[in-house]
C-alpha cells in the first residue's frame, strides 16, 4: 500500500432495492471498529437506491457513489441519463466511470474523458476504470491498452487528487479468475509508470478490481502497490464484505 488509506469499494452494479439498506447495518457497525479506521468504504449502488444509502451512512465514515455519469455537465435534454451534478447534489461523493461494462455499451475514451472532467468539476471524486480485455492480453498488448486508456481518460485534467485509478482487466470481471501476483504487481507498477509521466511525484490512488473475493483477498492483499479494491459480485453480501476487508488488514 502506498497510500495512507485502504479503500474498499463496492460496485452493486444493476443489483439491489430498497429492503437491500437493511444488510448496510452490520457494515456500518464494523466501520466503527478502531482497528479497522483507516479502511475507506465507498457503496455504489444503482441510481433508484442512491437517495436511500446516503441516507443509511449519514453520521458515518461509509460514502455513497453513483456508478456513471452522463458527459454533459448540468442539465439538458438527455432521456434516461443523470450528470454528475446531479450525484453531486444528492449527496455522493464517487462516481465510477469507464466500467468495462458501460464501455462495452458505448462508452469511448473521448466519452470518458468528458465525464471526468465534469465529475472533477463538480467535486467528485472518480474511479477511473481501466483494463485489457482477453484477447488483447494475449497479444501481449497491456501495456499499451493501459497507456493508451488513461493518457486519453485524463487529457486536460489538472486535479488529480480526486481521482482514483481503477485496474480491472476485463476477463477477469466476474470470472473467477485473476492473475498472478507477480503479473498484477507487474501491471500496477506499469500503471504507476504512465501515471507518473503524466503528473510526476503525485501520489496515485490505484484500486485493483475483477473477482476480488474472500478467498482470494489474502493473495491480493499482499500486493504492495495495490491501495484499494473494486469489488462487484462479493460486496453485496455483508458478512463476506466484511470478511474482505478484515483480511487486507492481516
Ligand atoms: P466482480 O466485479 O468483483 O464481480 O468481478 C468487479 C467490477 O466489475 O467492478
Amino acid at each position: 500500500m502506498t497510500n495512507k488509506y485502504k479503500y474498499f469499494v463496492a460496485n452493486w452494479k444493476m443489483y439491489g432495492n430498497k429492503k437491500s439498506v437493511n444488510s448496510l447495518k452490520k457494515v456500518i457497525k464494523f466501520s466503527k471498529m478502531s482497528k479497522f479506521k483507516t479502511a475507506k468504504i465507498v457503496y455504489c449502488p444503482p441510481y433508484t437506491i442512491l437517495g436511500d444509502f446516503i441516507k443509511k451512512f449519514k453520521n458515518t465514515n461509509i460514502k455513497v457513489g453513483a456508478q456513471d455519469c452522463h458527459f454533459i455537465d448540468g442539465e439538458g435534454p438527455y432521456t434516461g441519463f443523470v450528470s454528475s451534478k446531479m450525484i453531486k447534489q444528492i449527496g455522493s461523493q464517487y462516481v465510477i466511470i469507464g466500467h468495462s461494462e458501460q464501455r462495452k455499451s458505448g462508452d469511448t475514451d473521448i466519452k470518458i474523458n468528458k465525464k471526468i472532467l465534469s465529475s472533477i468539476n463538480n467535486n467528485l471524486n472518480v474511479i477511473f476504470c481501466i483494463g485489457e480485455n482477453l484477447k488483447q492480453k494475449k497479444k501481449n498488448l497491456t501495456k499499451k491498452i493501459l497507456s493508451y486508456q488513461i493518457k486519453k481518460g485524463l487529457n486536460k485534467v489538472k486535479n488529480f487528487n480526486k481521482i482514483f485509478v481503477a485496474y480491472e482487466p476485463v476477463w477477469s470481471i466476474g470470472s473467477g479468475k485473476i492473475q498472478s501476483e507477480k503479473e498484477l504487481f507487474k501491471n500496477i507498477e506499469s500503471i504507476r509508470l504512465i501515471l507518473k509521466n503524466i503528473k510526476n511525484r503525485h501520489q496515485f490512488k490505484i484500486l485493483y478490481g475483477g473477482s476480488v473475493n474472500d478467498k482470494n483477498i489474502n493473495l491480493l492483499s499482499k500486493i504492495k502497490n495495490i491501495d484499494g479494491f473494486l469489488i462487484g459480485g462479493a460486496s453485496q453480501k455483508p458478512n463476506k464484505f466484511i470478511d474482505i476487508i478484515k483480511k487486507s488488514y492481516i
